[in-house]
């Protein structure tokens, strides 16, 4: 069953099972770190778009790459569709359109000229609608800018330049130089936002730090230990506000809490999204597969999590759960430990980050469990918090979301380690003696003060803000996506 890439009207319809994942094996955007800088290329959106369909094809890519969370990392994510011009002048169609899968080596703009050709479309004199500047270089494939070239289309429409300073805008210059029309900039912040990570990523070499807690309306985290039974977490938020906090799991690399919070609540901080059954292979598409995310309504405002609708295959790499410990305190008979032994492939998905004066033979113990216990530099009893996000970055963790106590909240934030914040605020009252948000803050709403680009939306009875810190971007030279941003 097949995509229907001649419909007669509308150039997305379908009518049957689509297969833009591929099936063929192929590459990564390996950049070489030796590239020499080039020049940015600037190019200004005209106030009236030439191809009223660009948009239109534009959110047909990025539909694409969005459907690739945790499939794609430590790649970007990326979409790519192909369309031409019918003799008769009408309306262009899809000939072809891919994702990267990362496991599957290709990029999108390859899955999608593949597919145009297996179809036997001809792709001379085609467009190609790509949601991230096709790549220059030779990485784990070959140029997909060269690609695009021998493959004779006319015209490339981009959402947004590279975020690789050492090579952005080199994909833009190859296919110039080959005469093909370049369009730059359409839908480009919706762009950015799907490889906010990667974007981070590429040009500091540390995850995206995600900061995520769930607040009374007072501000606290937790009520006062004296009040709570020992090793049962304390739920402050509703059904739907816990299901986005397993979408943002689900679309994170790595999640980070501290041994304070295993002592008191022995989480699992397992991906339980709902996204990790196989049976769901082949479901990408929430339009056609007609489920609902059931935590969302259609009044809802962007989830934090970039994820609307369960339409991801299961993650690639399990999610990897990291315990700063600095001397093991962690119970073997957590249910962190305990669930470790049981991660599938040749890596465990429990790291413990301790210090250098932590006890061998409970390492040895831990180990002998299934557990990965490393070592990291310390500070006044305390791990270093950047040596941690080296180490996560040496195991390619591109996206970190913290799911911390006080005291590791507080640091991140004093030590302006943290990129994005998604706070949930539940009705609840926990008065003065509970758990503050992050110790050195008196509190998370004046800290909103320092979030920008905010979005407000809710979850059943919860209010959730989400605002960035840093900007994971390079700015944008795009006078459109600068209004946008602002
Ligand atoms: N509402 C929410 O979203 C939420 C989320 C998580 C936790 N909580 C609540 O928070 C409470 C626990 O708070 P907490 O502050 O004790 O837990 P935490 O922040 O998760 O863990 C703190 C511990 O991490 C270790 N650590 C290692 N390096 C550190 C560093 N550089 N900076 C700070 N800490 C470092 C320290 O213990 P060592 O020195 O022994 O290593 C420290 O005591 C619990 O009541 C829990 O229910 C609430």
């Amino acid at each position: 069953m097949y995509y229907q890439y001649f419909a007669d009207t509308n150039p997305l319809q379908t009518i049957e099972n689509k297969d833009f994942i591929p099936k063929i094996p192929l590459g990564g955007r390996g950049y070489p770190a030796t590239q020499k800088p080039d020049t940015t290329i600037v190019e200004t959106m005209p106030n009236e778009a030439p191809h009223n369909q660009d948009e239109v094809f534009m959110q047909r890519a990025l539909k694409l790459a969005s459907e690739t969370i945790g499939l794609a990392s430590p790649n970007p994510q990326v979409g790519c569709v192909l369309t031409t011009h019918p003799p008769d002048g009408s309306t262009p169609k899809i000939i072809g359109e891919g994702a990267h899968l990362y496991d599957h080596r290709d990029h999108a703009e390859i899955v999608a000229l593949k597919q145009a050709a297996a179809r036997g479309f001809s792709t001379k004199g085609a467009t190609a609608y790509v949601t991230l500047e096709p790549c220059s270089h030779h990485g784990r494939t070959a140029p997909c800018a060269n690609a695009l070239i021998a493959a004779g289309i006319a015209r490339c429409v981009i959402a947004t330049q590279d975020p690789n300073p050492l090579v952005s805008g080199q994909g833009i210059q190859k296919l110039r130089a080959a005469n093909i029309e370049v369009t730059l900039g359409v839908l480009e912040q919706q762009a950015r936002d799907v490889n906010d990570a990667f974007a981070h990523f590429i040009q500091h070499r540390t995850p995206f730090v995600t900061l995520k807690a769930a607040l009374s309306v007072d501000g606290k985290l937790a009520p006062p230990p004296a009040s709570r039974y020992p090793n049962q977490p304390f739920w402050l938020t509703g059904p739907a506000a816990r299901q986005q906090v397993q979408l943002l799991r689900h679309a994170s690399d790595a999640v980070l809490t501290g041994i304070g919070t295993v002592l008191a609540d022995d989480p699992q901080l397992t991906d339980r999204s709902g996204m990790l059954d196989p049976d769901r292979s082949g479901m990408l598409d929430p339009d056609r597969s007609g489920m609902q995310n059931p935590a969302r309504s259609a009044t809802e405002g962007p989830a934090p999590s970039g994820i609307s609708g369960p339409h991801a295959l299961p993650r690639r790499r399990p999610l990897l759960r990291v315990i700063l410990d600095t001397q093991l305190r962690i119970p073997l008979t957590s249910q962190l430990v305990s669930s470790a032994a049981s991660a599938s492939g040749p890596y465990s998905d429990l790291l413990i980050l301790c210090g250098s004066l932590a006890s061998p033979a409970k390492a040895a113990a831990l180990g002998a469990l299934g557990v990965e216990v490393d070592q990291v530099p310390d500070h006044a009893g305390r791990l270093s918090l950047p040596a941690v996000l080296a180490a996560l970055a040496e195991r390619d963790i591109l996206s970190l979301l913290l799911e911390c106590g006080s005291h590791l909240n507080g640091s991140f934030l004093r030590q302006n380690l943290a990129d994005k914040a998604v706070l949930l605020y539940a009705e609840t009252e926990l008065g003065d003696h509970a758990i503050p948000f992050a110790q050195g803050f008196p509190s998370p709403y004046l800290f909103e003060r320092f979030l920008h680009r905010i979005t407000r939306t809710t979850y059943g009875p919860d209010a959730c803000i989400t605002g960035y810190l840093h900007d994971p971007w390079p700015p944008s030279k795009h006078p459109a996506t600068a209004q946008q941003i602002g």
